[in-house]
C-alpha cells in the first residue's frame, strides 16, 4: 500500500481507500473547481492569493466555499505533515457532489465533494529548465471563461495533445490573433528589455506565478508592460517564457520550428529566475 494519505470530505485516508460516487457532478459534468498550490519546505507559496482565486472560481460557478481560509490552512498543514517531503504541491478539488438524478440543474441542496492530495513534484532542476522548451502556436478554441480554474479540462487536454503530436512539449495559444496563455501556464515575452504579458481577462487564468513574476520584476527595476501581444510579434521576441506553479518560469527556445532569438535561455530569464529562486529560499526558511 502506498504511503500517500489524502483528504476526502473531512477524513484523512490512504489514497487506495478513497472513493467518490459515480453520480458525482465532477465525474458526470466536470462541475467543479481546482487549485494547485506549490509548497517549499512546509510553506505553501502565496496561499492567500490561491485561496482568493479559489473563492473567485467557486463564486463564478455558484458553488459555496465549504471552508473559510483558516480551516483550509489547518487542513493544508495537517496534510503536509502526514505527507512529508520538500518541494511539493497541494492539489485541491471541490465538486458539486452527487445527486441521484443526472440533471444539469443545480439542486438547492447539495453536498460538495472536497478532495485534496499532496503532489510530490520535486525541486525544479535549474539545469534542465535552462535548456528551454519547444512549443508551437495553436488556435485557442476554449470557452470564454478561462479565468475559472475549472476541472473541465478536456479542451486543454486536446490542445496539449495537439502540441505533443507536433513533437513539442506545449502550445502557445492564440485567440483572434492575440496570445492568451499556455495549456497550463501563462505567457511572457521580452522585447528590448521590457517584460510583457497579456492582461487578465476571461480568456486566460490569472496565474499566481504570473503575478509574482511581475511583482518581483518590478521590485527589481525591470520595466513591465501589461498589454495584448499580437501573434505577429512572436517572431521578433527576444525571449518567451511560460510560467506556472509547477513549471515556475520555463524559457521557450523554439517556436513553430524556428529559434526564439539565439535559442538559449535569455539574460532576463536568468535574472528573474535568480530572483524567484531567492524568493523561494526565503519562504523555505521563514
Ligand atoms: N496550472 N493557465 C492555465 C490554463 C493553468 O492551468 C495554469 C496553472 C496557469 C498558471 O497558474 P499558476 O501560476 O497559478 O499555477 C495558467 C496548474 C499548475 C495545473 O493545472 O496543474
Amino acid at each position: 500500500m502506498s504511503e500517500k494519505i489524502i483528504f476526502l470530505n473531512g477524513e484523512y485516508m490512504p489514497v487506495e481507500q478513497a472513493t467518490v460516487s459515480v453520480l458525482d457532478r465532477g465525474f458526470l459534468f466536470g462541475d467543479g473547481i481546482y487549485e494547485v498550490i506549490p509548497v517549499f519546505g512546509l510553506k505553501p507559496l502565496r496561499v492567500d492569493e490561491h485561496l482568493q482565486r479559489l473563492q473567485n472560481s467557486l463564486s463564478r460557478i455558484s458553488l459555496n466555499n465549504p471552508y473559510d481560509n483558516d480551516a483550509w490552512k489547518l487542513i493544508f498543514d495537517h496534510l503536509l505533515e502526514i505527507n512529508p517531503g520538500d518541494d511539493r504541491a497541494i492539489y485541491m478539488q471541490i465538486t458539486r457532489g452527487a445527486h441521484p438524478v443526472r440533471d444539469l440543474k443545480i439542486q438547492e441542496e447539495y453536498k460538495p465533494t472536497v478532495f485534496m492530495m499532496v503532489l510530490q513534484v520535486g525541486a525544479v532542476d535549474l539545469a534542465v529548465l535552462e535548456k528551454g522548451i519547444e512549443t508551437v502556436t495553436i488556435d485557442d478554441f476554449r470557452w470564454h471563461a478561462c479565468d475559472i480554474k475549472s476541472i473541465s479540462l478536456v479542451a486543454n487536454v486536446m490542445l496539449r495533445e495537439q502540441a505533443t503530436q507536433s513533437g513539442v512539449v506545449d502550445a502557445v495559444l492564440v485567440r483572434d490573433g492575440f496570445v492568451t496563455e499556455g495549456t497550463a501556464s501563462n505567457f511572457f515575452m521580452v522585447k528590448n528589455d521590457v517584460l510583457i504579458t497579456p492582461p487578465v481577462s476571461r480568456h486566460l487564468l490569472p496565474g499566481i506565478t504570473r503575478d509574482l513574476v511581475l511583482e518581483l520584476a518590478k521590485e527589481n527595476g525591470i520595466e513591465c508592460e501589461i498589454r495584448q501581444i499580437a501573434e505577429s510579434e512572436l517572431d521578433s521576441a527576444d525571449e518567451i517564457w511560460l510560467t506556472s506553479s509547477t513549471r515556475e518560469i520555463a524559457p521557450v527556445i523554439r517556436l513553430n520550428g524556428k529559434d526564439v532569438a539565439d535559442a538559449k535561455a535569455g539574460l532576463m530569464w536568468k535574472k528573474v529566475m535568480a530572483i524567484y529562486q531567492q524568493y523561494k529560499q526565503v519562504l523555505r526558511q521563514a
